[in-house]
C-alpha cells in the first residue's frame, strides 16, 4: 500500500512559553508541515521528582499541536535519564574504555546493561504510553534518540561485564567450548569458568579479536534488548501507531538491522554538510560539495535504512542550515535542502522531518540552524519547505520503491570485524562498501543495500559483497543457485564466524563460486599504488595474492603478473582495494555479466530510479544538459537545463 510523502519538523515545547505554542502550530500548518516529533528530551519536566509526574503540559502541547491539523511523533526521553535519576543509581552510568564514568550533564549518559535502569526507563515509557497512546494526535513513536550517538554502545561497568558473561554462558554452554573458540590457548588467556572473563579494555597491548568480536555482538545486543523492552511497552498501549527510532550516518557500532526487526519503520538522521566535514574525503572534494553535501552518501543511507525497515523509512531530522558540531559548519547552498529532500523521497522515505523548528539561543545547540531563527523570525529553510510542500502536494507523491537488480550487502559484523583487525590502519568497511556503492551510483544504478541473507541476494541481477567477514555456506549457496552475477573481495569470507582464518583458507565458502585461494595479503601505506596491466587505475591500501583453482581465470593483473581480478562462472573476485578508476572497468565488466545497462553522467549528476520514475539531481554549482539522460521522455519535475542543484523526473517509457 502506497503512503502519501509528508514534511514534519522537530520541535521542544518545554523550550518555549507556553504562550507561543499554537503561533508555532499555526506556522508549521502554513508553511505545509504535517508531523511535529516531540518529546524525547523531555524527562525532567515529565518527572521532576522520582515517582512525581507532570504530563498535563505535554497533554496541552499534543492538543494544541493535533488541533492545528498536525500529526504527532511521540518520543520516549530515555536518552536523557534526569539527575535525581543519576543519584539514586550513580552506577548506571556507562563506564568508557579507560574506566571512567560518561558523566550527567549532556546526553546518553547510561549503561545499556544496567537492569536499575531498564526498569526505570520501562516505568517511563508505560507512564507515557498510558497517558498518550491512544490519543488520537499521537500517530507515531520514537523509541529514545540515536542509540549510540557520542560512542555510547560499549560499556565496561560491572553491569555490563555480568552480562556479558551471561551471555557467553548462554552462546557456548561450556568454558572449554569458548576457549576453544576465542583460542584463549594463545598467550596463556584459558578461562576456568565464564566469571574468569573480563571486558577486553585496559589490556596491555590488543586484546584477543575473538574476544572483542562477542563483545561488540553482545553490545549490540544490549540495543537491540533495550530498543525490544519499549517496542513491546508501546505496542501494548498504543495500538496502529508506527514505532521507529531514528539511526545516524555513518554508524556501525550495533546491528541495526537487528533494532529494525522489532520496529515498523526505520528512521536516519540525515546532516549532509555535517557528515561531509567529518568524513575522510580529501580536501578538494570537501571544498567542491562543502555546501550540497557527498553526493551519495545521503542516497547511501536511504537505502540502508530502507532495508532496516523493511522497506519503510523516514528521515527523522533533515538538516536546514548549518549545524553546530563538524569541524568547520558552512550553511547549504541555495537549493540543496530542496535537493536532499527530493533525494530521500525518490528513495521511498515516507516522511522527510526538519531538524529543529526554531533555533535554540541557550545551552549546547545555539550555533545550529533551523527553521526559524532564535527570535522566532523566519530563517531561509522555513521559506524553502514552504515553496517546497507546495510543489509536492501538487506532484501528489507517494513512498513506494520497486526492488532493485543491484544488491549491494552490507553487514555489521564486518565492520566490527575489520575495525577489530584492520591490518592496514586506514582499513575502513564501511568506506569500502561506500566506495563500491558511490562506483556503482556514478554509472547510473540504482542499489538496494541488502543484509548478508538469502533472502535478500535472491530475484537480483547482480549482489556485490566487498569484504564481507564470513562466508555463510547458506549465503553461498543461494548466490550459487541464485542468477546473479556476483562481486567479492577484496577480504570476503577471510575468517570463520569464531573470527578464525578458515580451513580452506579465503574466501572460504565462497570458494564455490570462484575458485580462487588468498594466500597471502598486505596493506599498503597513502601513495603506494599497485598498477595493473593494460587497464588504467590501480589497488592501493590493501593487496591479496591469489592462487587460482581450476575453476578460476583471470581477468585483469598487474604488472608484477598477480592475478587482480578472478572469474569464475557469474563470480568475479577483486584481489584488493581499487582507486576509483579501477573500480569503474571492474564494475563495468560485472554489470556486463550481469546483462545491467550503464549511464555516462555527467561528473555532479546522480540518477534514482524508483519503479518507472526516473530522478535526475544535479549536486553541482552550475547549469547541466541532461537531455541525453531523458530522452524523448516528459518531464514531469524540472528541466532540461538542469540548473544546480536542480532536480528533474520523468517517467521512463517501457522499452
Ligand atoms: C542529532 C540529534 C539531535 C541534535 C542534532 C543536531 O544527532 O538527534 O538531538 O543534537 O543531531 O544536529
Amino acid at each position: 500500500m502506497a503512503t502519501e510523502q509528508r514534511l514534519g519538523v522537530c520541535y521542544y515545547p518545554e523550550h518555549w512559553p507556553e504562550s507561543r505554542w499554537a503561533e508555532d502550530a499555526r506556522g508549521m500548518v502554513e508553511i505545509g508541515l504535517q508531523l511535529v516529533r516531540m518529546g524525547e528530551f523531555a524527562w525532567s519536566r515529565l518527572e521532576p521528582r522520582d515517582g512525581r509526574y507532570d504530563f498535563e503540559w505535554l497533554r496541552r502541547a499534543i492538543d494544541t499541536f493535533h488541533g492545528a491539523g498536525l500529526d504527532i511523533v511521540l518520543g520516549t526521553p530515555t536518552a536523557t535519564p534526569p539527575k535525581w535519576l543519576v543519584d539514586k543509581m550513580p552506577d548506571m552510568l556507562a563506564l568508557d574504555a579507560r574506566g571512567q564514568p560518561r558523566k550527567f550533564g549532556s546526553r546518553r549518559h547510561y549503561c545499556f546493561s544496567h537492569a536499575g535502569y531498564a526498569r526505570e526507563c520501562d516505568r517511563i515509557v508505560a507512564a507515557l504510553v498510558e497517558a498518550f497512546g491512544e490519543h488520537p494526535g499521537v500517530k507515531a513513536w520514537q523509541t529514545d534518540n540515536e542509540y549510540g550517538c557520542h560512542d555510547t554502545v560499549e560499556s565496561y561497568s560491572n553491569a555490563a561485564r555480568e552480562a556479558f558473561w551471561r551471555w557467553c554462558r548462554d552462546k557456548y554452554a561450556d568454558i572449554d567450548r569458548l576457549n576453544r573458540a576465542w583460542g584463549n590457548v594463545f598467550w596463556s588467556m584459558e578461562l576456568r569458568g565464564f566469571d574468569d572473563i573480563e571486558l577486553p579494555n585496559l589490556t596491555v597491548t590488543e586484546a584477543n579479536p575473538s574476544h572483542l568480536m562477542d563483545f561488540q555482538r553482545f553490545s549490540s545486543d544490549q540495543v537491540v534488548l533495550f530498543n525490544r523492552r519499549q517496542v513491546e511497552i508501546i505496542r501494548r498501549h498504543s495500538p496502529g501507531r508506527a514505532i521507529l527510532h531514528n539511526f545516524m550516518g555513518a554508524f556501525t557500532a550495533f546491528d541495526h538491522y537487528a533494532v529494525g526487526q522489532d520496529l515498523d519503520a526505520a528512521a536516519w538522521d540525515s546532516y549532509p554538510l555535517g557528515f561531509l566535514e567529518r568524513g575522510p574525503r580529501d580536501e578538494a572534494f570537501k571544498t567542491r560539495y562543502m555546501r550540497v553535501g557527498d553526493p551519495d552518501f545521503q542516497a547511501f543511507h536511504h537505502d540502508l535504512y530502507r532495508a532496516c525497515g523493511r522497506g519503510r523509512w523516514w528521515v527523522m531530522e533533515q538538516q536546514p542550515g548549518a549545524v553546530n558540531w563538524a569541524p568547520w559548519n558552512p550553511a547549504p547552498a541555495r537549493g540543496a535542502v530542496r535537493l536532499w529532500t527530493y533525494e530521500a523521497f525518490a528513495a521511498g522515505a515516507e516522511v522527510v522531518s526538519y531538524f529543529r523548528w526554531r533555533q535554540a539561543p541557550f545551552a549546547q545547540e545555539q550555533m545550529h540552524e533551523a527553521l526559524l531563527l532564535p527570535n522566532a523570525e523566519p530563517n531561509e529553510a522555513y521559506h524553502i519547505v514552504a515553496e517546497l510542500s507546495g510543489e509536492l502536494a501538487a506532484l501528489g507523491a507517494e513512498a513506494r520503491t520497486a526492488r532493485s537488480a543491484v544488491a549491494l550487502v552490507f553487514d555489521y559484523e564486518s565492520a566490527w570485524a575489520w575495525s577489530i583487525e584492520p591490518q592496514g590502519q586506514d582499513f575502513s568497511y564501511f568506506e569500502l562498501v561506500f566506495a563500491f556503492y558511490r562506483g556503482l551510483r556514478r554509472l547510473g544504478l540504482s542499489v538496494d543495500i541488502i543484509p548478508p541473507t538469502p533472502d535478500a541476494v535472491a530475484d537480483r541481477k547482480l549482489v556485490v559483497a566487498p569484504g564481507l567477514f564470513t562466508a555463510r555456506p547458506e549465503l553461498a549457496q543461494a548466490l550459487a543457485r541464485g542468477g546473479a552475477a556476483v562481486l567479492l573481495g577484496p577480504r570476503s569470507g577471510s575468517k570463520t564466524p569464531d573470527f578464525h582464518i578458515p580451513d580452506e583458507l579465503p574466501p572460504g565458502a565462497f570458494r564455490s563460486l570462484v575458485d580462487v585461494k588468498v594466500r597471502r595479503v598486505e596493506s599498503l601505506r597513502p601513495g603506494v599504488t599497485v598498477p595493473v596491466e593494460g587497464a588504467a587505475g590501480h589497488l592501493e591500501g590493501w593487496r591479496e595474492f591469489l592462487t587460482l583453482g581450476e575453476g578460476g581465470a583471470a581477468r585483469l593483473c598487474s604488472t608484477d603478473g598477480e592475478t587482480i581480478l578472478a572469474r569464475g562462472a557469474r563470480a568475479f573476485y577483486l584481489a584488493g582495494r581499487p582507486d576509483d578508476v579501477l573500480l569503474e572497468t571492474v564494475l563495468r565488466d560485472v554489470l556486463a555479466c550481469a546483462g545491467l545497462a550503464t549511464l555516462d553522467l555527467p561528473r555532479d549528476i546522480r540518477v534514482r530510479d524508483n519503479g518507472a520514475t526516473r530522478f535526475v539531481f544535479n549536486y553541482g554549482d552550475t547549469a547541466v544538459d541532461i537531455s541525453s539522460i531523458i530522452g524523448d521522455a516528459p518531464l514531469c519535475l524540472g528541466e532540461t537545463c538542469l540548473p544546480p542543484r536542480g532536480v528533474a523526473a520523468f517517467t521512463a517509457s517501457p522499452a
